[in-house]
């Protein structure tokens, strides 16, 4: 069989015949590469392969219980604990802390359950002294640094570990492939041998990703496929607190995250994350509206901050932190169009406190809130919450949750909520809700009469 050169695509893993600057599939820019083929098994029909097991769903065996890590945040993120024979793909920033989660959580398991730390990138005695400094050395954890997979292989086969770390895939190097360390096919083989262990020798395989300034796992897009679980661990390099995101999870629910804060002794858990991003809010300022969010199982209450100046050059700017830019410009259009709010001649920046990235349209109305009240300069009153979805009509569209919004804006001495109608529930206690049907009402009741 002759095998003509392939280009695979480093953003997605699109195969292509030729070399080409853009990818079709995914229209990323400068991500093909030459790839050798791989030499997998030709798919005839001519040669006969071995008749497989069939089985049927109804099943007597009980499911393997999950193992706990202790480390309460990351439990939860990952749905109850680890599941045995599962693959995880934990991606984040160089430095964000990734080394330091893993190590704490591996010296952890490791006092229940036999775990292998593997590094790619760090000496042991770089792991030991980072194990050190966490407080870590007493853990029965087995440590070792290596590159080859056909090693790490081999001894995992042996040592049978209930869990096994891999930091990071994009330094495991699998020589039956023809390309460096960190290319697509070589993080491919490696996932896809690793993987493929996990499954057959029932060890939970947690595999480390680089993120690339794209966000993006350095390395196709089919790791994230071959994998039960992906973790992100994300965070502002200037802010303590760190986020675990599940974004896939055969094993519960995705979009659970866990909060941490990044300390001179490694990450500690924080129990109350709504009081941690409220922490560094100042006095009251125009432009700054709290959103009472849902992360996952929890609720969490969120700083939004908005500054609208006038634009000095041509083009009005608009930056985002956080949000979603796209959404931001809705938010603008639908002001100007239904309320004749303009922003067309004036800078808008808008930022979510404290590093959190957050996606709910939920989020909408608190956004609108800060907007205008940088505009008009008016500041909101600090013991009031905001969340409702805006829709393009300008009317507000209820929203999933609010009992547990507003339970939690009231723990944290909350006394007031702006919300969409129908939010009206039983919390049980004394949070003021003001319904507010769309956005006129929206003005009436928090701007009055503003010029517009
Ligand atoms: P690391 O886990 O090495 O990041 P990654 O594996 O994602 O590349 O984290 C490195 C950063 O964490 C580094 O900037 C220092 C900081 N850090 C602390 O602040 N406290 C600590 O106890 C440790 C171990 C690291
Ligand atoms: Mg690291």
């Amino acid at each position: 069989m002759s095998r003509r050169p392939a280009f695979t695509c480093a953003a997605c893993g699109a195969v292509t015949a030729k070399w080409a600057g853009r990818c079709d599939s995914c229209g990323e820019w400068n991500s093909i590469s030459e790839e050798p083929a791989v030499a997998g098994p030709r798919a005839t029909t001519s040669s006969r392969g071995r008749r497989i097991v069939l089985t049927d769903l109804a099943t007597t065996e009980p499911p393997a219980p999950r193992a706990l890590s202790g480390i309460g945040e990351l439990d939860r993120v990952l749905g109850g604990g680890l599941v045995p024979a599962s693959a995880l793909l934990v991606g984040g920033d160089p430095g964000i802390g990734k080394s330091t989660l893993l190590l704490q959580a591996a010296a952890r398991f490791s006092t229940a359950h036999p775990v292998i730390y593997v590094s790619g990138e760090e000496a042991p005695a770089q792991v030991r002294m980072r194990a050190a400094r966490l407080g870590l050395t007493d853990a029965p954890l087995r440590l070792a640094a290596e590159t080859s997979l056909r090693d790490i292989l081999a001894t995992l086969e042996v040592e049978r570990p209930a869990l096994a770390v891999i930091d990071s895939i994009q330094t495991m190097w699998a020589d039956h492939v023809d390309s460096a360390p960190g290319s697509v096919a070589q993080v491919r083989a490696a996932a896809h041998e690793l993987v493929t262990f996990a499954k057959r020798r029932g060890t939970a395989v947690v595999l480390v990703g680089h993120v690339t300034k794209e966000g993006q796992i350095a390395g196709p897009r089919v790791v994230e496929h071959m994998v039960d679980t992906v973790l992100y661990f994300e965070g502002e390099r200037g802010h303590q607190f760190r986020i675990l995101r599940a974004v896939k999870n055969r094993f519960g629910p995705a979009d659970e995250i866990g909060v941490f804060e990044m300390t001179g002794a490694g990450l500690a858990e924080v129990a109350n994350p709504s009081a941690l991003f409220l922490s560094e809010r100042g006095a009251p300022t125009a432009g700054s509206a709290v959103f009472a969010g849902i992360e996952g199982t929890r609720p969490l209450l969120v700083e939004i901050q908005a500054l609208v100046a006038p634009t000095a050059l041509g083009t009005a700017r608009r930056t985002v932190v956080g949000w979603d830019g796209g959404r931001l410009s809705m938010i603008l259009a639908v002001l100007e169009a239904r309320l004749g709010i303009g922003f067309a001649d004036r800078d808008v920046y808008l930022n979510v406190a404290g590093g959190l990235r957050i996606t709910e349209p939920a989020a909408d109305l608190a956004v609108a809130a800060a907007l205008l009240s940088a505009r008009e300069d008016v500041v909101l009153p600090a013991d009031t919450v905001f969340f409702g979805e805006i829709s393009l009509s300008g009317a507000l569209r209820p929203i999933s949750q609010a009992e547990t919004r507003l339970r939690e804006a009231e723990k944290l001495g909350f006394t007031t909520a702006c919300t969409p109608p129908r939010a009206r529930a039983d919390t049980g206690g004394r949070i003021e809700i003001h319904p507010v049907a769309d956005l006129g009402a929206f003005m009436d009741k928090w701007f009055g009469s503003i010029d517009r």
